[in-house]
């Protein structure tokens, strides 16, 4: 019955782990996956984390009890905050629906499986590239997908040009996935008069707008500049349409395995002939079946780990403290390896690695050169080029640079 089964090919991102944890040569560098690392190359469990556990054990109602099918009321509505802003006016109108989900790709699955079920005739438009699972999420689905430009290879910056015409000549209505901040993988985001005209565009053509939002307070190490692009939305959409908007936790509370996240839809200001509870009450009920059908409920201890962290001031005021150490981390690593390249006399200009933002570098290196650093000097970064900065440290940074000297010379 099986036996004409296809073999699919393992999954680029994944197996690059795979690979590394095979290789047996004595150095090894993970620049692969996007998950943080610490100066020693090591995972690292947030001190805010660490806090919240010890907090969430020592509570006497401590249990392993099922959650809601909506998840945790305490971790959604600190999540809406914490994307939308203390006085957002959309959480003072009462017009956000906000649900747990599995991380960002549950929320994304659960964008799609709404998308499917009350408009599955749009196209769904993402940058062109982007993250490789925002493909598999949406046509997993059945919804056909279609890209917008965004990266310039030959400037190594924006090409808005492209961006803007692809809006306007898009199907009116259609879907755009835009990435909140810290684009994955270009690392590349838009500044903030371009995001301006961009909504500007998406607007005159009545297209919907789904934020990604995985990597806030990475970008910067504050929450709030990182929101920039979903607060303009926010603004500019508050009368003409909906915002779907997908929240991870994964990196920025470095709950990676634990697969805490949120789904937002935030509603449009509507007439006074429509009850704002009833649209809201049957959006709920439809995102409670699909939750219901797929996972039950959501997971729950994850998800109490970081209501804790972002109910408890002192937590949180930690939890800021922990993403300026990883942001900045990050951006000191990309300053050594861009002046390691410099000095080597790396031929090409290494300066975009300095002004990209978040996990991620877009490094421009060819997929040949990508191999053989793999093959020759055991760097492992994907195919594409992208080159997770976390994996570098003060240990490692010399030799990736010399490594990536050595290919991009020979
Ligand atoms: C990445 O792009 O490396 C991360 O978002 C991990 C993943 O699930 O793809």
């Amino acid at each position: 019955l099986f036996n004409d089964i296809d073999l699919l090919p393992p999954d680029s991102l994944f197996n690059i782990k795979q690979r590394l944890s095979q290789d047996s040569r004595p150095v090894k560098v993970d620049l692969g996956i996007g998950a943080y690392r610490d100066d020693n190359g090591k995972p690292w469990v947030l001190p805010s984390v660490r806090e919240a556990e010890k907090v969430i054990q020592k509570d006497p109602s401590y249990n392993h009890e099922y959650l809601g099918i909506g998840g945790l009321t305490s971790l959604t509505q600190g999540a809406a905050k914490v994307l939308l802003g203390d006085d957002n006016k959309a959480l003072k109108e009462k017009r956000v629906v906000s649900v747990q989900s599995l991380s960002g790709t549950g929320a994304l699955h659960m964008a799609a499986r709404f998308f499917t079920k009350f408009c599955g005739d749009k196209l769904v438009y993402l940058s062109d590239p982007t993250w490789a699972n925002h493909n598999a999420i949406f046509e997993t689905m059945g919804l056909k997908t279609a890209t917008y430009p965004y990266w310039d290879p030959a400037t190594k910056s924006l090409n808005l040009k492209g961006y803007l015409s692809a809006i306007e000549s898009a199907p009116k209505g259609s879907i755009f996935v835009l990435h909140a901040c810290a684009h994955n993988p270009t690392g590349l985001d838009p500044n903030q008069e371009q995001w301006a005209s961009i909504l500007d565009a998406i607007i005159k053509k009545d297209h919907i707008v789904l934020f990604d939002s995985a990597y806030q307070g990475f970008a910067s190490g504050d929450l709030d500049r990182d929101a920039f692009a979903v607060r303009l939305g926010l603004e500019k959409l508050a009368e003409v349409s909906p915002i779907f908007i997908c929240q991870s936790f994964a990196k920025n509370v470095g709950m990676y395995g634990e697969r805490a996240g949120c789904f937002h839809i935030v509603l449009p200001r509507q007439d006074q002939s429509v009850s704002i509870e009833n649209v809201k009450d049957a959006i709920n009920s439809q995102l409670a079946k699909i939750t219901r059908s797929e996972l039950s409920n959501p997971p729950a201890y994850g998800a109490k780990i970081v209501s804790t962290v972002l109910n408890d001031e002192q937590l949180t005021e930690q939890w800021h403290k922990d993403m300026v150490t990883m942001s900045s981390r990050i951006i000191k690593m990309r300053h050594q390896l861009r002046d390691n390249l410099v000095k080597l006399h790396t031929p090409g200009n290494w300066d975009h690695i300095v002004g990209q933002t978040g996990m991620f570098s877009y490094t421009g290196l060819s997929p040949e050169m990508v191999k053989r650093l793999e093959k020759e000097h055991a760097v492992y970064l994907v195919g594409s080029g992208r080159a997770s900065i976390a994996g570098l440290n003060s240990g490692n940074v010399e030799y990736v640079a010399k490594a990536i000297n050595e290919v991009v010379n020979h």
